[in-house]
């Protein structure tokens, strides 16, 4: 994305953000709580539309279908059909994104996100952590080439996570990943962008991150006191 900014009414959200990923790269986007990161995503999938500047997925603007049908999206607070159970849910988005063999697709992501004994639950029941394993399901049931993922690993449990973050590996996506927590981006990323106030206030791999640490400092204060720097 190049030189995007986004208001809200008098809410300066994004300010003049550019940032680019090579294909195959894993990013994180990292930054405080209200810095833009999923605003930035919004803009990305073509839910909302920059005040200024341009986004590309690709050489595709993010409301064309051909970017579409590239992306997934796991929202922050993603909201599967409560009435339709988990198989239900699995089966419809995989027909509508277009998916051979929907069911053998759905066998398969039911047993490695280990869904399996919700199959036939209805999404109002589940657990929170059980929703949010069903919404990384759907977001990956098409094998997109470009994941942008808000919080993946929001109310998940240790072993659950473990199993995302290993599913997430596998791929042979570029994946850009928003989160305030710096274990998450450890665990899935190379590259950081880092904003603040809806700018870029730093970018570069997580060794560079690491590095600009003093003998042994934990990563979260050297981002911290980048942070704290530019409030
Ligand atoms: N629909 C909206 N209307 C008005 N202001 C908004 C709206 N959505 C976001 N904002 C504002 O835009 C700024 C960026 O919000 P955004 O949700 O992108 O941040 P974030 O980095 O994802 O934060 P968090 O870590 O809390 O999820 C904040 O100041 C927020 O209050
Ligand atoms: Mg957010």
């Amino acid at each position: 994305m190049n030189g995007i900014s986004k208001d809200y009414g008098s809410v300066h959200a994004l300010r003049n953000l550019s940032f680019k990923l090579e294909p195959g790269e894993r990013c994180a986007l990292l930054g405080p709580n209200g810095a833009g990161k999923t605003t930035t995503l919004k803009i990305l999938v073509g839910l909302l539309t920059p005040s200024s500047g341009t986004a590309r997925i690709g050489e595709f603007s993010p409301s064309s279908e051909e970017a579409r049908r590239m992306m997934g999206y796991l929202p922050d607070d993603a909201s599967p059909y409560r009435s339709f159970s988990v198989r239900e849910n699995l089966e419809y988005i995989g027909a509508l994104r277009g998916v051979e063999d929907v069911s053998d697709r759905v066998d398969s992501l039911l047993d490695s996100l280990q869904l399996r004994e919700y199959e036939r639950a209805k999404v109002g029941r589940l657990s929170r952590g059980n929703i949010q394993k069903l919404a990384m399901a759907l977001t990956i049931i098409h094998n997109p080439s470009v994941l942008l993922l808000d919080e993946p690993l929001n109310y998940l449990d240790i072993p659950t996570q473990e199993t995302v973050i290993e599913h997430l590996k596998n791929m042979n996506s570029t994946q850009l990943v928003s989160t305030h927590i710096m274990e998450v981006a450890t665990r899935l990323t190379d590259r950081v962008v880092m904003i603040s106030h809806g700018s870029v206030v730093w970018t570069g791999t997580l060794e560079d991150l690491r590095k600009l640490g003093k003998d042994n400092e934990p990563i979260e204060r050297v981002v911290a006191r980048m942070l704290t720097d530019v409030l």
